[in-house]
């Protein structure tokens, strides 16, 4: 089966800092991917790389198997990559409406055409609803602002303009990092309705708990680069943590060994 979206050994350098060292990706039709390593392992480089907010210097990129070259994040919303940054991108003064449309407005079609064309508000309020309610996004009026918004909801209301306007992966970095047991619960949730309607989800996160209860893979970062992936149904959260601190190995064949002391006999 081909990925849905994949990359080959990209290296990302910044100076003397090497964010990516030959890193491999690959994300399948119709599952929820969790990307998880420590800080500075390099996982918000890759995930940019494959929403086009960063150029990597090597490597490639593929969707559904083709090569492609991301010059900027909207080359990669063409693709229908859709990505919730982590600080969101809202604008906090305007209503729920206006921030599901941010940047693609729908207008009215009017009679001077292109650039005079009305805002078409209405529309944009109806659809925002059709889609929150498709969501299960419990917000009683679309024209709240998003100021008003707890942090949840705000969280649930950047996740649905993912979802909206992604037609092939969603994208979500730490979604759940800043929120309550409650809030985290409807946003995971939320990711579980969005992989069950169609869309494949790649989830960053560094809540174990969180990526065992709704991932289907986990993607384990270390050092710049991909160390194992393996499936919450056959390792421990122990075995994962093992794995993105080093303690542990993986070997070619699957299985994981420990990374012992290195002395003079055995090295
Ligand atoms: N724009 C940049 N300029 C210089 N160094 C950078 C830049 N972006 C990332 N780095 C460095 O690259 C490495 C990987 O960073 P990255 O943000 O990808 O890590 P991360 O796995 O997302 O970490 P965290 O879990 O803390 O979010 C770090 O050492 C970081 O300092
Ligand atoms: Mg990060």
């Amino acid at each position: 089966m081909t990925p849905v979206l994949e990359a080959k050994g990209l290296v990302k350098r910044y100076g003397r800092v090497t964010a990516m060292d030959g890193a491999d990706f690959d994300l399948r039709a119709g599952e929820v991917l969790a990307v998880v390593g420590d800080n500075g392992a390099g996982k918000s480089t890759l995930i940019k790389a494959l929403s086009g907010a960063v150029i990597p210097d090597e490597g490639t990129i593929l969707v559904d198997g083709n090569e492609v070259r991301f010059h900027g994040p909207l080359d990669a919303r063409k693709h229908g990559i859709e990505t919730v940054y982590q600080d969101l991108a809202l604008a906090p003064a305007q209503d729920i409406a206006t921030n599901l449309f941010l940047g693609r407005e729908k207008r009215r079609a009017g009679f001077l055409g292109g650039a005079f064309r009305l805002l078409d508000s209405s529309g944009m309020r109806t659809e925002a609803r059709r889609v929150l309610d498709e969501l299960g996004i419990d917000i009683k009026s679309m024209t709240q602002p998003v100021e008003t918004l707890s942090g949840g909801q705000r969280q649930a209301v950047a996740v649905a303009r993912a979802a909206a306007f992604g037609t092939r992966v969603v994208i979500m970095d730490e979604p759940t990092a800043a929120l309550g047991v409650a809030e985290s619960a409807k946003v995971l949730e939320l990711i579980g309705r969005i992989r069950d309607r169609g869309l494949p989800v790649v989830l960053i996160s560094h809540n174990m708990p969180h990526v065992f209860e709704i991932a289907d893979r986990v993607h384990v970062h270390r050092l710049g680069r991909r160390v194992a992936v393996v499936s919450p149904r056959t390792h421990s959260m122990n075995e994962v943590v093992g794995l993105l601190t080093g303690a542990l190995r993986m070997n070619e064949d699957g299985s994981i060994q420990e990374v012992g002391v290195t002395t003079g006999l055995n090295r």
